[in-house]
């Protein structure tokens, strides 16, 4: 049976009992400070488990995108070297939320696997959590399991839970044995061993329980049910292969490696190369896909973690440059129908893996060198430190276990708690810098927010004011704090765009909104009072500032359109990865990998400025997500939108999910223009881009140089002024040259006539001298040049700044007699505290000590007076 057919069958089969059927959600939870993955199915509907998100349906059903790398739930290490762990895998799911418990799920899932798929019951085992007797009772009276397959665990392996807080509850997993063949000894059996003999593929958590961060359950407002079964597990068993990665959803793409590399596959020991490979290039084309970005944090530092792993292996296949890139497009063809999103970005998918690759080659050599340097002063059985660990990672971006690989070829520990500490002070240093925020503050309630209407509201009465931590009554002139109130205009921070400001007054007293920010439902105002007070209980007026919330939605909008003109510009692969729309600017982040050219640039303005010169009008409506992402809505992965969502649309152009403020048709947005595209890191780009009066602003200045320049080239037209700089340039260059040459000849010049002061000694010409007025060792080589031509030795000092140079040369006569310029310059050059060196003929030495030069020359004389009074 086919992968695809299986996802199917299951889909159909829950929606025939009453399930709705829900897309996967994206494999980067929304809004989950907690989670680095969607590690489970059961993940997208966390806060309906907990009762504090509401659905219209009470079943669903699922074939959830999950990832298991980092966090809890982290099968990096173990992939390849088991038949069934994987990092990326498709787990099919069937959720109650309060509607039925563990009789129906029980009775579901049995008839699903021996019904509709066709198992056979005498093959299959259960577990249940050791003082579950309802479920043990239940496998027996639901499904007529016989209670010698029914087998009894504890905590670590029936009780399930999503991470270190959030929904838990017993759970109990179905097994099916794959025959005696697979016996791994007469021990052989389910809570005997851990072999692939008896394998788990359907596990049902009876949700009972939310756990906090202090490990304490709480009851869940109603029992529900989440159940998980991977794919790959149960296509492996159903295709009759021994192991995932011989199933069709895996198995091209080991095929593919086989063709690259002419060596053939071993599903023993000897294939994990081709395991790990086929398993990390599916995880990081999902990922990719959804816009993460390689980095050195958080998902993008697993995901390249990921792809490293995978390029060490990809060595052990005999890869020394990019391969990877090449397997894209089989992900794409095994999992394009189901997952359109992998095919749609292939080409910048592709290119963005074959980027990070050549650059993990080139970080490769130079981390390996450096670590190479530190074990070698390191015996065996010896500990690499924790600081040397870590400097590998941030300055090398070499993961921990690559350090730890190439420790352990040299019996050497690293101090993984120390690289921890250090892993976890950069976090919080990270964390810090996240800057303000309002969480702390207790929420009195929620606020409507009035602003998509409004930007003043009278006679709304202050219901509570903060400073600092503490609630107070008032605050007075020059105070700072935080004012709530039940309904406000002013627009919180949020989905990029910057919070408003403006201005509240009371009878009393008048306080400037700073800032704008939420937490939760409440909108927090940040205000400095600047005249008399604001007191608790008094009614004000808001006022929004209006031209700086007019221009913010310019951008906003602006940003909308923005989005969706790099999509159709330079594809679908385009991915936002931040954004931010402030009054007097907008800013787009997104994965890409490389820059724009002028004609891309170009384009993309004219696209949007065409929408806007059509002013075409900006809808808003709201709508169920899944209905709004079914019409193509664009969502940012880093928002999290609950089940109503807002769409902001211009027809014909762009449609995403937004709560931002916009402009009622896009002719209000005036011209676009983009300032600048630049790299932010790898993969990833960010144009700044300015709209309305701010493109005023931004053609005046530029204006105004042109006007400079128009001046200052009198009589050229502006297009030819950059060949007028060019030319300039040019004859400045020239100029520069012909003067250099000038001056080298004049210090040739005077080498000559200095070259006059030589002594004779011994019959040999002499020139033993402090030369003035050179700037750099390269002018004084210039003088000696030129006294070259008329003695037979010299030794010439002089004094750069705070250095000085020494030169001495000895000509063939000299030389001749046996000496050496290279070996005397070592020693003249002691006084100065210089090293030097060069050739039999023309040595040099550079020092610090000008103190030194007097006694220079006192040595070099003498030396000429000890060798050559005596010779003559
Ligand atoms: N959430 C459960 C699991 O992932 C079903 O195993």
């Amino acid at each position: 049976m086919k992968a695809s057919d299986i996802r199917q069958k299951f889909l159909q089969f829950f929606a025939a009992q009453g399930h709705q059927v829900v897309p996967s959600s994206p494999l980067v939870p929304a809004g989950d400070p907690t989670l680095l993955f969607t590690n489970a199915g059961m993940v997208q509907f966390k806060d309906v488990f907990l009762g504090k998100e509401k659905r219209s349906y009470s079943r669903a059903v699922t074939v959830q995108k999950c990832m298991r790398a980092g966090g809890k739930h982290n099968d990096l290490d173990q992939v390849g070297r088991t038949a069934r762990h994987q990092t990326f895998f498709e787990m099919l799911g069937n959720f109650s939320f309060g509607d039925y418990f563990k009789r129906d799920a029980i009775d579901y899932a049995w008839r699903f696997l021996t019904g509709e798929l066709g198992l056979d019951p005498a093959k299959l085992w259960i577990t249940v959590f050791e003082t579950d007797d309802e479920a043990y009772r239940l496998w027996q009276e639901v499904a007529g399991v016989p209670s010698d397959r029914i087998v009894r665990m504890g905590e670590k392996d029936n009780f399930w839970s999503m991470g270190d807080t959030g929904p838990c509850g017993p759970s109990s997993e179905i097994f099916v044995d794959r025959g005696e063949e697979y016996a791994c000894g007469p021990q052989c059996g389910l809570g005997q061993c851990d072999c692939d003999r008896i394998q788990e593929i359907w596990n049902l958590v009876f949700m009972q329980y939310n756990r906090d961060e202090t490990g304490t359950l709480t009851p869940l407002p109603r029992p529900s049910i989440d159940t998980g079964m991977g794919l790959e597990r149960i296509a492996a068993y159903l295709q009759g292969v021994d192991s995932n990665f011989e199933t069709d959803l895996i198995f091209p793409l080991i095929r593919t490696l086989e063709d690259m590399t002419g060596v053939s596959y071993d599903p023993g020991p000897e294939g994990m190369p081709f395991r790990v490979i086929a398993d990390h290039i599916r995880a990081i084309t999902f990922l990719l896909a959804e816009g993460v970005s390689f980095s050195n944090e958080g998902r993008g530092y697993v995901m390249r973690r990921i792809l490293r792993r995978a390029m060490r292996y990809g060595r052990l296949l005999g890869f020394e440059s990019p391969f990877l890139y090449q397997l894209v497009p089989v992900v794409g063809e095994i999992m394009g129908d189901a997952y359109p999103e992998v095919t749609n970005g292939q080409t910048v998918i592709q290119e963005l893996v074959k980027n990070e690759e050549n650059r993990f080659l080139a970080t490769l050599s130079a981390g390996m060198r450096v670590l190479a340097q530190k074990l070698e002063s390191l015996q065996p059985g010896a500990v690499l430190s924790g600081e040397d660990a870590f400097q590998l990672y941030d300055t090398f971006g070499f993961p921990l276990d690559l350090t730890r690989d190439v420790a352990d070829e040299h019996q050497v520990r690293v101090d993984e708690a120390q690289f921890e500490v250090l892993m976890q002070e950069q976090r919080e240093r990270a964390r810090q810098n996240r800057g303000k925020t309002v969480q702390h503050l207790p929420a009195p309630g929620p606020t409507t927010f009035w602003g998509y209407e409004t930007l003043e509201l009278d006679n709304e009465p202050i219901q509570a004011i903060f400073l600092g931590d503490d609630r107070v009554e008032r605050l007075e002139t020059g105070d700072q704090g935080w004012v709530y109130l039940a309904r406000t205009p002013f627009y919180p921070e949020g989905g990029g765009q910057v919070g408003d400001t403006g201005w509240i007054t009371t009878a009393t007293g008048l306080a400037e909104v700073l800032d704008t920010l939420k937490s939760g439902e409440t909108i927090w105002h940040v205000v400095a009072v600047r005249q008399g007070f604001v007191k608790s209980g008094q009614p004000a007026q808001l006022r929004v500032s209006v031209e700086k919330r007019l221009a913010a939605m310019r951008n906003h909008t602006g940003t909308h359109l923005l989005h969706a003109a790099l999509r159709q510009i330079l594809g679908e692969g385009v991915h936002q990865t931040g954004s931010l729309v402030a009054p007097d600017r907008l800013r787009f982040d997104f994965s890409y990998p490389r820059p724009l050219t002028r004609e891309q640039v170009t384009a993309i303005e004219d696209l949007v400025n065409e929408w806007i010169l059509q002013d075409l009008p900006v809808h808003k409506a709201e709508m169920g997500k899944d209905e709004a992402l079914a019409q193509g809505a664009l969502a940012f992965f880093g928002d999290k939108y609950g089940e109503r969502v807002r769409v902001v649309t211009v027809p014909g152009a762009s449609q995403e999910l937004c709560g931002g403020t916009h402009c009622t048709r896009t002719g209000e947005i005036g011209l676009f223009a983009i300032l600048e595209d630049s790299s932010v890191g790898a993969g990833s780009r960010r144009i700044e881009a300015v709209t309305g009066l701010n493109s005023l602003t931004a053609f005046r200045e530029r204006r105004a140089v042109s006007d400079a320049l128009l001046t200052l080239f009198n009589g050229t037209s502006l297009a030819d002024i950059p060949d007028r700089v060019r030319q300039l340039q040019e004859e400045a260059r020239q100029l520069a040259d012909a003067l250099r040459e000038k001056e080298r000849q004049a210090r040739h010049e005077r080498g000559r006539q200095l070259a006059a002061e030589a002594h004779l000694v011994g019959g040999y010409r002499w020139l033993v001298e402090r030369v003035e007025d050179t700037a750099s060792v390269e002018e004084l080589r210039e003088v000696l040049d030129g006294v070259k031509e008329r003695v037979d030795g010299a030794v010439l000092v002089a004094n750069h700044h705070d250095r000085v140079s020494l030169m001495v040369y000895f000509g063939e006569r000299v030389r001749h007699l046996g000496h050496r310029a290279r070996d005397v310059v070592k020693e003249l050059a002691r006084p100065i505290q210089g090293g030097g060196g060069g050739r039999d003929d023309v040595a040099q030495a550079g020092g610090r000590n000008p103190e030194g030069i007097a006694r220079v020359l006192e040595l070099a004389q003498h030396w000429v007076a000890e060798n050559f009074d005596r010779a003559g």
